[in-house]
Order: C-alpha cells, then structure tokens, then sequence
C-alpha cells in the first residue's frame, strides 16, 4: 500500500474511532433522526457536546466583545427579495458531477481538494478535461463521472403564511446588515462600529459527509465591522497588531507548492498581502479567536483566496484553516472584504437610503463591512479531533484532554464509597461547587472507574470526599487533576478558591501545596 493510501486509511480509521467516542460518551449523535435512518447533514449536540458548545460561544463572546463588538440577534427566515439583493439566490451554488454508474454526486471542490491548481477553474470544460487527463473515478463505486457539470442551488426554501416565499438563511451576516440605519442610531453615527451574531444558518449541501464538519443545519458565529472607507487604511487599532506574526500562505506561495511563512502584520500589508490596515486587524482577530478556542497554534494558517476563488461579495479574502487528524487542513473561517456591496444592494432592492452621516463634513455615505465569517461546530469538532486520546498501552483507556477552562464538565465530586456519612458530605460540597461551576456527583462504582469515566468526559477536577474529611479538622477533600492523575489535600473553605484559579488557568496544578 503507498504511503498516501496509508495515511488516508488511518484518517478513516481514527475518524470511526473518534465518531463512535463522541456518540457513546454524549458529545454528538446523529445524522439525526436516528430512529427514521437520519438525514445527512443533521445532527444533535448531546449533553457533553452542548456544553463544549457553550464554552466554545463564550470564549467567542468574550473575545469580540473584549474588541467592541455588540452582540445581536437577528432572524433566520427572510424574505424572498432579501436573498435577491445580497446575491444568494443567483450566486450561492456549489458545483457538481455525477457518477454515470451508481448516480452519486460529488461536489467538485472536494472531488479535486487534493489538486490545489484546479482552484483557479472557472469553466466547465477546464474541469472535465482534468478529470478525464487524472482518470478521476468515483470514490463510491470507482465509475465514470458523466460529462457534464451541474450547479446545485444551497438555498433553503420555506413558505411564511400561506404563500409568501421566504428562505432559512444560508448566513447570519446578511440579517446583520438590514437594520444598518439603527446600528447607526445605536453607535450615535460612529465612524466605526461592530456587530456580531451567533446562531443557526442553512445550506442545502449536495451530500454532506463529513460528520459536523459540513451539516445543512449549522451554528454561524459572524462578526461584522462597519468601517468608513477612508478610515481603512488609517485604522486606530491596526496599531494594536502590526508587530504580530501570523502563519501566512498567500495564494502565490501556494502556487508555488511552498510552505507557510510566520510574517509580521505591518511586513505582510506592505508586501500587499492585505489591502487595509482595518483589514490586517479583523485578521488578527481572527486568529486569536481560534487561538483562544483552544485550537494549538501549530495547527493554525491563513490561507489566502486565488483572485479567481473569492465570493461574490468579498474583495480580500483569506481563510483560517486548521490541521485536525481525520480530515487533514479545514477551513474554519473565512474574513471577507465586503466593501460597501452588500448595503448598497439592500438600498437599491428596499429603495431604503443605507448611508451614515459624517459629522465633520455634513456628508452621506456607505461606510464598507469587514466580516470575520465561522461557525462554532468546526471548532468543537477541532477540540474532539485534538484532545481525544486513547492509550494503547493502558487496556485502550480513553481521555478527553481538553483545556481545563474548556472542560464540558468542570468537576466531578465523588464520596469515596457510599457510606451514609459520606455520601452526606459529598452532597452539601457537590451543592455548594454547582452553584459555581458545571459539576456531577457519581457515588456508582469503584473510585477508579470513576475517575475514569471523568477522565473520558473531559472533567478537570475530581473532588473526592474520604474518612480523612469526616475525622480531621480543618475539614479537608482531595482534588485530582485529570492530566497528571494527582490529588492534593485542600481545606474546604478554600475549595472554590482553588478550584476558581485551576480552572481559569491563573495557577497551574502543581503549585498547590
Ligand atoms: N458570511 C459569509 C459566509 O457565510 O461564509
């Protein structure tokens, strides 16, 4: 077997491992319905799943609001003619072949991701004669692709009433753009001001098979800066981040073949890699975001768009893509240039004025939208990919390795067995950590399956309430961290405390006297 062939079964064969953990601990379950045989693209986040989720949001919460922008939220179905405006309804397909044999499709992106020079295709006919020149077969039932290209419409039609047509948004950014007029009121005409949104998109995918990597169901999270054009390239807060270095792979180094290059903010704006400061910072913005989701710097590029690859709304474009173990590089984001289309385009189709008022020069105009487009599934995902481990050499034991202020779980308390006493105990700690933290109280089972089964679920800390509590004053319990498996004495009173510090990463484990 060639080394890529090999490579690419132990992707699959660690993507079943990792999908099967993810279903029987109670991250992800699905295509749902299971019980009807599940659509594609559709899936639950169970318990553990949804928290991760949560604390994913807040991380991004956190960080946009810690750079000023507000949060919103908008609706998901709208009108017909608000997708005529924005473009989606003419311009938001994917396009596909068909295997003449078993009738799959197959989205040609993903068909050809291992060759990155189709990415400059456009017509049809460049496609059809690269396949046939590679021999691509189908990947389903190795059959002859049928010589013709298909668009395939990703918008999701709904009906509102009895016959109005309307869609499920296939992006938040849109809705963030139609109530412009009262963001200008609300930021009292700022020249500058952001917004971000959290919540459900759609997109019709052709045949998504890439667990929550691709749903047609998803969770965008978007931020979008209104910028006064001028003020693009005399951006305050570019100062900010120019001595920053990013892993930068612009579209010439990819054609290339080279490697990404770590280059400084201000060096790559002056090469021309960005074409704004306001623009080089909603970048940065970016990366940190993924940086503090948690995802490993090492595993992070900027990939930037062949001029030929970027939407149709987006003027710079580069993505955030991140290496997981069973896909291989991901993209997670995308940060578009906007310009001032998508305004001018809700201005001409509501017959609405979208302009701002400059206070200086008693002028209107149509300030640009920088967008930081991803969504909160990719990353959680990313977590589950990184984090999972399962330790050949300790009967196949598995863990969940998350950061500690990432922990679905933060702690679990456990009385050390299920005497009276001590289950007593165990319970008034348990009530008193939950009011704080996310905590379980399991008394099942020996104390080592326990500590096992947190360890599996990602939980930080296990607080294990013994003889030595009930007998000794001051009362005292163990903390156990999962990633070293050792336990420290601490004094009750100083539980929430401690516990506080470890999970905020303000003091590490091993500091604990
Ligand atoms: N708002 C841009 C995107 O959905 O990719």
């Amino acid at each position: 077997m060639s080394d890529k062939k090999k490579a690419k079964n132990n992707k699959k064969e660690f993507l079943q491992e990792l999908i099967s953990f993810m279903q029987s601990k109670g991250f992800v379950w699905g295509p749902e319905p299971e019980i009807y045989g599940g659509t594609a693209g559709f899936y639950t986040f169970a318990p553990l799943g949804k928290l991760l989720k949560n604390r994913v949001e807040e991380v991004i919460r956190k960080t946009l609001q810690a750079e000023e922008f507000f949060e919103v939220e908008c609706p998901i179905i709208l009108e017909k003619k608000v997708w005529e405006a924005s473009g989606h309804l003419k311009g938001f397909t994917d396009v596909m072949v068909i295997c003449s044999k078993c009738k799959s499709n197959f989205r040609l992106d993903q068909l050809l991701d291992d060759y990155p020079e189709t990415k400059h295709f456009k017509k049809p006919d460049q496609f059809l004669k690269f396949i046939k020149k590679k021999n691509i077969k189908c990947p389903s039932c190795g059959g002859d692709f049928k010589p013709e290209i298909k668009k395939h419409d990703l918008m999701m039609k709904t009906i509102v009433g009895v016959n109005q047509e309307a869609y499920n948004r296939p992006e938040t950014a849109t809705a963030t753009y139609l109530p412009f007029l009262r963001f200008v009121d609300f930021f009292r005409r700022k020249p500058v001001f952001g917004v971000f949104q959290i919540g459900k998109a759609f997109r019709n995918e052709i045949s998504p098979r890439q667990h929550i990597i691709r749903m047609r169901e998803f969770t965008q999270a978007e931020a979008q800066l209104f910028i006064k054009k001028e003020l693009k390239n005399d951006y305050e807060k570019y100062q900010e981040v120019e001595d920053e270095l990013l892993p930068l792979w612009s579209y010439k180094t990819q054609e290339k073949n080279k490697k990404v290059d770590d280059i400084r903010i201000k060096n790559a704006l002056k090469k021309g890699l960005f074409k704004s400061q306001a623009y080089a910072w909603t970048i940065a913005v970016a990366y940190k975001l993924f940086t503090n989701m948690g995802i490993p710097p090492d595993r992070i590029r900027m990939r930037q768009h062949f001029p030929d690859e970027k939407a149709f709304y987006a003027d710079d474009a580069w993505d955030v893509e991140i290496k997981t173990k069973s896909f291989g590089w991901i993209e997670v984001c995308g940060v578009h240039d906007r310009t001032d289309y998508d305004l001018k385009q809700h201005a001409k189709y509501s017959k609405t004025a979208l302009e701002a008022f400059d206070e200086e020069t008693g002028k209107k105009y149509v300030p640009h939208v920088l967008e930081i487009a991803f969504g909160t599934d990719r990353p959680v995902y990313a977590l589950l990919d990184f984090f999972y481990e399962k330790k050949e050499k300790e009967q196949g034991k598995t863990m969940f390795k998350v950061p500690y202020y990432l922990a679905p779980i933060q702690i679990s308390v456990f009385p050390l067995m299920r005497k009276p006493e001590l289950v007593t105990k165990a319970r008034e700690i348990y009530d008193n950590l939950s009011k704080e933290f996310v905590c379980t109280y399991d008394e099942t089972g020996q104390i080592g399956r326990r500590y096992l089964r947190a360890a599996e679920s990602g939980t930080a800390f296990c607080i294990t309430i013994d003889f030595e509590t009930l007998e000794k004053k001051p009362e005292t319990v163990t903390i156990r961290d999962r990633d070293t498996e050792k336990q420290v004495r601490v004094k009750i009173e100083e539980l929430r405390e401690t516990l506080r510090t470890l999970l905020n990463q303000e003091k590490k484990f091993e500091e604990l006297k």
